[in-house]
């Protein structure tokens, strides 16, 4: 499907901590896009915005987030915000739509995770040729928890086994995979190997100029449970990037 000349792919959460990425992909690949967001007019929990903004548009890409552990708040924003993209879609003659969701999510099942399985049942039913991609979480994950996991001078992270992977390696990804065939279930993406959450908040911290209070509490539920046991781990089948998270950690945090 790929012809840098005619085609123009949507990418929903675009200025997000991975959309950006998808968007910095497709542009260098002189890829028209389009940006899906409130700060850009348009707002998928309500329709605002949305009338002919896909017109001439092949592929939508979903990165979309909401901020909430709330499992009734998650499957209330993924569903609307999934029914509203593909029906806008399928209206507009949209021919792909690719999703980001997270490995094991349907083994974490509650809070955030919640709502993605409502949002991957709806792609995989929905009126418009799907790929949907299972990430682990981001090296960026590490500095947002130490951003918000905060009560005084400790930072809290959570008790959790992960492979994480940089957003950009998945912004790439995406963004071939939208240029790409409708695939179903793509290959998981994972980083290139096993981190604790904990050590990782811990070197973000030091790297940051933190004093090193770092604190590792179990979180509670089927989620903490599968953070803990290590089912948000990818499969022996999944693609490994390359960047590890101190890799990341340098180059982000200038000391490479
Ligand atoms: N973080 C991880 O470790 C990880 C790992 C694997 C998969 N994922 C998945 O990746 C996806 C993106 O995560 P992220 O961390 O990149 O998200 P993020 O940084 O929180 O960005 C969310 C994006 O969604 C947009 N948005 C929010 N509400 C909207 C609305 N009502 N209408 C239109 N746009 C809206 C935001 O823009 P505005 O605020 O301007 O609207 C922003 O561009 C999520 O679905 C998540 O489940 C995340």
């Amino acid at each position: 499907m790929e012809n840098s000349t005619s085609t123009r792919v949507a990418v929903a959460g675009g200025t997000g901590t991975v959309g950006r990425h998808v968007l910095q992909s497709l542009a260098d690949r002189g890829i028209e896009t389009v940006v899906l967001t409130r700060s850009s007019g348009v707002d998928l929990l309500t329709g605002a915005g949305l009338t002919g903004v896909l017109a001439g548009v092949s592929a939508v890409v979903d990165v979309t987030s909401v901020a909430s552990t709330s499992s009734a708040r998650s499957r209330d924003f993924f569903g609307t915000v999934t029914r509203t993209l593909l029906e806008a879609g399928r209206a507009a003659g949209v021919r792909h739509h690719v999703a980001l969701s997270i490995v094991g999510v349907d083994r974490g099942r509650t809070g955030h995770y919640a709502g993605k399985l409502v949002q991957e049942r709806l792609v995989e039913d929905g009126p418009v040729p799907w790929t949907i991609l299972r990430a682990t979480q981001f090296h960026e994950l590490a500095a947002q928890m130490h951003q918000a996991l905060r009560v005084g001078p400790v930072h809290l992270a959570p008790r959790m086994r992960s492979q994480p992977v940089a957003a950009a390696e998945v912004g790439r990804r995406l963004a071939e995979l939208a240029l790409g065939d409708p695939a179903g279930r793509a290959r998981e993406l994972a980083g290139p190997h096993e981190e604790s959450m904990l050590a990782m908040v811990r070197a973000y911290d030091r790297a940051t100029g933190g004093r090193g209070r770092v604190v590792g509490v179990p979180l509670p539920g089927p989620l903490g449970r599968a953070m803990r046991r290590g089912d948000l781990l990818p499969g022996p089948e999944a693609e490994l990037g390359t960047e590890t998270f101190d890799q990341w950690l340098r180059r982000t945090s200038g000391r490479d």
